[in-house]
């Protein structure tokens, strides 16, 4: 039986696609190798995004026709956005390439493979499912018991012209998935175990259902060109999947930040306080520039209207340097809006020219040095901020959902007396590592913890003593292992 392995560079969407094409691989017979160096398909799902991570495919497949001289019956595989972007011409450049697919061409990857398998020639699919929309789910059978968190993709592509951005050229035009299949799908992850659910899209926020089947959201105006149905799909998935803890999603715009989104917000105990908002930039001049399509103040407007409905509501943003034209004046503006928002995270790239974007007509004209020192500035401002907010939070409660075992010298250093180490989110979204919580043996369990430390970039937590002693019985009476079930105290709202 062939065996494969997978590679992803990239977003959260690529881990999303990675998972799917895992899912397209077992149902045709073949069957995960334990890295690359046993594997007979190597599969790289490449990220476009910025040029770094186009060079790391470069690098990678450089790496690779050694590889496959070991074994001539190796077969390299690029997908991703990297592939929507070259296509064929990837072929020709990069003679260890054997199969190229686009995003939307993960279905047809067996098929592909099975051709070359039968001595075809090297190909590219790179083909958008315009007049279809297809949106993979994960089978069932492809694992016992869902992950405590999970993706959902509820639409792709992307309608906007933001100059600096490929997605676009690579991932097409928006398609919205019907609200009754994300509500299936989220029903489904939940029976299975799962207990937070992100909703993923280029611009999720932008979603429509092409059902037309969602009753207009509360607060949503009928003549406003920002207003989506993203509300009232929120509100439906609240109301139809009870059993869901955590409700997040990402990437929204910050256009359709409309007030029906901020009274959802409001009056959904299901969506966690944090949410991610990209800016970009703080300079108007420097946005307009970017094609954003809202001014800071807007963007100032519309999140303050969100922290001031859901207080203790906290934000992340993305935030690009040295785009075409930025000067000093410009980015002390990104700086100042950095700190007049607070941001409690932020991801912050130095601006890169991308093919195919409206902003290859615009000079690249901040010199890469300039670049570098932005973005140092950029990061001691957002890692005070984000010191400050956790060190705020020692001695609070907060509800953590359990999603993984701390490795052997789990973060900060420490170990828990209790030997397991932990960790998880609090609905913000901070990292908390649970220390002494050998109780505690469940992925999934979302459980109530003191903070006793901040590290620079997660909290140190320990049980209360409420969740330890729901904990204690469950040991003394021969617990039942498996994650499905969950017998300590299961936090409805979120605390702290
Ligand atoms: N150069 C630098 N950063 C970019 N991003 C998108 N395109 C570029 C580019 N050409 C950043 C944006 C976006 C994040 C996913 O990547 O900040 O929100």
């Amino acid at each position: 039986m062939p065996r494969y392995s997978i590679t992803t560079f990239g977003c959260q969407m690529n881990v999303h696609d990675s998972e799917r094409m895992h899912d397209v691989l077992r149902r045709a017979g073949y069957t995960e190798a334990g890295g690359p160096e046993e594997a007979d398909v190597l599969v790289l799902n490449t990220c476009s995004v910025r040029e770094k991570a186009e060079q790391k495919l470069r690098s990678e497949v450089g790496r690779l026709a050694r590889w496959k001289r070991e074994r001539t019956d190796r077969v390299v595989v690029v997908a991703g956005c990297v592939a929507q972007q070259e296509g064929e011409r990837l072929l020709k450049q990069m003679r260890a390439i054997d199969v190229v697919v686009g995003p939307d061409n993960i279905p047809e990857l067996p098929g592909l493979l099975g051709d070359l398998a039968l001595g075809g020639l090297p190909v590219a699919r790179t083909v958008f499912d315009l007049d279809a929309p297809r949106f993979l789910v994960a089978s069932p059978s492809s694992s016992s018991r869902a992950a405590p968190t999970a993706f959902v993709t509820i639409m792709k592509g992307c309608d906007e012209r933001c100059s600096f951005c490929i997605v676009p050229h690579t991932r097409g035009p928006e398609r919205y998935r019907s609200s009754d299949e994300i509500v299936a799908e989220i029903a489904g992850l939940v029976a299975a175990g799962t207990r937070e659910v992100t909703l993923l899209g280029q611009t999720v926020n932008s979603y429509r259902d092409p059902l037309g089947a969602l009753p207009r959201a509360p607060g949503a105006s009928a003549d406003d060109p920002d207003e989506s149905e993203f509300a009232a799909l929120l509100r439906r998935v609240a109301a139809d999947v009870p059993g869901l803890a955590r409700l997040r999603y990402t990437s929204p715009h910050p256009r359709h930040l409309t007030p029906s989104l901020v009274l959802a917000h409001a009056e959904l105990a299901v969506l966690p306080r944090h949410v991610h908002m990209p800016v970009q930039s703080g300079s108007d001049r420097v946005l307009r520039r970017m094609i954003r399509r809202y001014t800071r103040a807007e963007y100032v407007a519309r999140t303050r209207a969100l922290v001031e409905a859901v207080p203790g509501l906290t934000l992340s943003t993305d935030i690009i340097v040295g785009f075409s034209g930025e000067t000093e004046d410009d980015f002390a503006a990104t700086l100042s809006l950095v700190r007049e928002v607070g941001f409690k995270g932020l991801f912050g790239f130095k601006y890169s020219r991308r093919p195919h974007t409206p902003a290859l007509k615009l000079p690249d004209d901040v010199p890469e040095g300039v670049k570098g020192e932005r973005l140092s500035r950029l990061f001691e401002a957002s890692e005070a901020l984000l010191a400050a907010h956790l060190s705020g939070l020692v001695g609070t409660t907060q509800a953590v959902l359990v999603e993984g075992r701390d490795k052997e010298r789990g973060a900060g250093g420490a170990r828990g007396q209790g030997g397991a180490l932990w960790s998880g989110r609090t609905g913000r979204h901070e990292i908390a590592h649970i220390e002494g919580a050998a109780e505690l043996d469940r992925l999934g369990d979302v459980v109530e913890v003191s903070i006793a430390r901040a590290n620079k970039h997660s909290l140190q937590a320990e049980l209360t003593e409420a969740a330890r002693a729901a904990a204690r019985p469950r040991q003394r009476g021969g617990a039942e292992p498996g994650p499905a079930r969950r017998s300590l105290p299961v936090v409805a709202a979120e605390g702290g």
